[in-house]
């Protein structure tokens, strides 16, 4: 019954019947598997089953799985998870999701998905990256913005954003993969107090931000859904996951109240949104959760870090301000020990490339990483990574391939050194970063106002090409080809 959807979107906190199911977010657990999230409309775990029916014909449906339901205190919506295991590699499913409520489920509308190619398949491989994109339109980026905001950081009229890149071209990729920084929910209160959104003036301010933290959160998934309901939409995690606001803290003109970190509601800091949204292969890979995680696709080892926690020793987060109630994510060192075991054990006749993501970038013109890389560097270089993927700076530089802060002379021409690309010019409420005055000596090309993505084209055991794609056109803005015999042996 439609009626009980829009029960729960007016705060009902049971389902009473059949609910809308929404937000799909597809991820890679294997070349076997696909984890499945969604959402419903309301706040609530109460009795129901999420129920994902799937089969290889459009028209039979002939299998099902059903999976587990979450939610937080200040949610506008519940997520639900349910993992689809022992399918055919490389092949396409159909697929169908509901809520069963006492026996009613309303199914969605049927979409589809493509597994995983197998390790081991050298067969030429494609996917997209990219970093800090958050919601678009009247929320986040569009062409209307504060004075405040540069002109670059803007879109301009008409001009179509990566959100809309990406679910045109989605078709093109095996997966998707958001290196941090999602929605930019956190900027709720810039947003408000800056008069780009209208200030509600009966509201406490933190409660305003609160809601517009949800709305923010709802619309931009309500946007991914586009592609990633189709496409893995694999996540790495950001910065702007912590907590409601970032910078300042700031203060009701109304009531003179300044906003502390201990008034933000738990369920907007702590990385809750981001642990209760995503689906990533944390335990599949023995990692943690969405914080850590990899993957053997194809050509390609992916490992997804966490620049956020537990970098080394147990360090939280190397933002100027840590939220008190931050919990562990893992015992120190755990992260490091995983990636360790994780290069170790990595195949280079099955996996000949090695890519690691990680959000805070440690080397480039803007480093943001405090302690990244007195960790990562040495395990990168011994283990002989070939990409290392950054983001968190608004704009895009290509570096040569670095070890120990060193160049490597062979540039992409066989380099031991891993090879570095800073790329976090997706878009976001406020835009794209100023140029700096002085370039480091390991930038090989920097590009600044142009809101773009990555594409990663590995063409066979020895060549990677990468190229940085402007979102308005498709154009390649930067293009370059690392060659690789990968013959060196680790110890
Ligand atoms: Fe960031």
């Amino acid at each position: 019954m439609i009626t009980s959807a829009l029960g729960a979107a007016f705060g009902l906190s049971t389902f009473t019947a059949a609910t809308l199911t929404y937000q799909h977010r597809l991820a890679i657990s294997s070349d076997t598997g696909i984890n499945v999230a969604f959402n419903t409309l309301g706040n609530t775990t109460a009795e129901a089953t999420p129920v994902v029916y799937y089969g290889r014909s459009r028209d039979d449906l002939d299998m099902y799985a059903i999976g587990t339901s979450s939610s937080y205190a200040t949610a506008r919506s519940t997520t639900h998870k349910v993992p689809l295991r022992d399918l055919e590699s490389d092949t396409q499913y159909h697929y169908q999701t509901c809520l069963d409520v006492y026996g009613s489920c309303l199914r969605s509308p049927t979409y589809s998905f493509k597994t995983a190619v197998s390790a081991g398949d050298h067969a030429e491989y494609k996917f997209a990256a990219l970093g800090d994109m958050g919601v678009m339109g009247s929320l986040g980026l569009s062409s209307k913005a504060p004075e405040s905001v540069e002109d670059f950081s803007k879109l301009d009229e008409g001009e179509r954003s990566t959100m809309k890149a990406l679910i045109d071209n989605q078709r093109k990729y095996q997966f998707i993969l958001q290196n941090g920084d999602f929605a930019y929910a956190d900027d709720a209160g810039k947003e408000i107090t800056s008069g780009f959104i209208d200030r509600i003036p009966d509201e406490p301010l933190l409660q305003q931000m609160s809601e517009t933290y949800e709305l923010i959160l709802e619309a931009f998934f309500n946007q991914t859904s586009e592609f990633a309901r189709s496409v893995p939409y694999m996540a790495g995690v950001g910065n702007h996951e912590q907590l409601l606001t970032r910078g300042n803290m700031y203060t009701d003109e109304l009531t003179n109240h300044t906003i502390m970190v201990d008034d933000i509601p738990t369920g907007q800091r702590n990385f809750t949104f981001y642990k209760d949204k995503f689906y990533m292969p944390g335990d599949e890979s023995g990692g943690l959760g969405n914080f850590w995680w990899s993957v053997d696709v194809g050509p390609l080892k992916l490992i997804q870090l966490n620049t956020e926690s537990d970098i080394k020793d147990g360090v939280p987060s190397p933002g100027a301000r840590r939220d008190p109630a931050l919990e562990d994510y893992g015992e120190p060192n755990e992260q490091l020990e995983w990636l360790e075991n994780e290069l170790r054990s990595v195949n280079r006749g099955i996996t000949p490339w090695v890519m690691i993501s990680a959000h805070r970038p440690w080397y480039g013109t803007w480093r943001g990483c405090p302690g990244c890389l007195e960790a990562f560097d040495e395990l990168i270089v011994k283990y002989g990574v070939d990409v290392v993927y950054n983001s968190h700076i608004h704009l895009y530089e290509r570096l040569a391939p670095l070890a120990n802060g060193t160049v490597d002379d062979n540039e992409l021409n066989n380099p031991r050194a891993p090879w570095y690309i800073v790329s976090g010019a997706a878009g976001h409420y406020d835009g794209l970063d100023d140029m700096p005055d002085n370039i480091a000596v390991e930038s090989r090309r920097l590009i600044q106002g142009e809101f773009g993505y990555d594409e990663f084209t590995i063409h066979n055991r020895t060549h990677l090409t990468h190229a940085f794609v402007a979102s308005k056109n498709d154009s390649v803005l930067d293009i370059s080809t690392l060659y690789k015999t990968h013959e060196y042996k680790h110890d």
